[in-house]
């Protein structure tokens, strides 16, 4: 099985990024994190971070017929991309949408999530953890 984990705008600066609500762990220690657990679980997997919209739309474009499910922390974008969430209705990836804060407790305006609409499963509040409990999600599903 083939997993791509997509990071969108900003999760480059993990670590540096407001801390308090982040973390002080990095994209490269994320990275190695989910190396780790795909690696222990027997799942192939691919890592992909852009601050670009059109690059993610590409990328999600591209895993047609090459990746069995999808982990997306859009960041911003969620909450504004029609384009990101079209590209997943698109390939019709299984996909777990993941947010290291909980959304759900901010602002009015991280309320909405466009991509919410074509995942199977939303994980927020649970930090890097998160990422793993999404590849798990993907894996049991792909397994049956
Ligand atoms: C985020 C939450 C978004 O609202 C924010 O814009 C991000 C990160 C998260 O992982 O908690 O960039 O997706």
């Amino acid at each position: 099985m083939k997993i791509l984990v997509i990071n969108g705008p900003n999760l480059n600066m993990l670590g540096i990024r407001e801390p308090g609500i982040y973390g002080r762990a990095t994209y490269a220690d994320l990275c190695a994190m989910i190396s780790d657990h795909a690696e222990k679980t027997g799942v192939e997997v691919e890592l992909y971070q852009s601050n670009h919209e059109g690059d993610l739309v590409d990328k999600i474009l591209e895993a047609y017929g090459n990746a069995d499910g999808i982990v997306i922390n859009p960041g911003a974008y969620t909450h504004t991309s029609v384009a990101i969430l079209d590209a997943l209705k698109a390939v019709a990836i299984p996909a777990v949408e993941v947010h290291i804060s909980d959304v759900s407790a901010r602002e009015e305006f991280r309320q909405i999530s466009y991509v919410r609409l074509a995942c199977i499963a939303t994980i927020a509040g649970h930090g890097f953890d998160g990422y793993i409990e999404a590849m798990d999600i993907l894996r049991e599903r792909y397994e049956g």
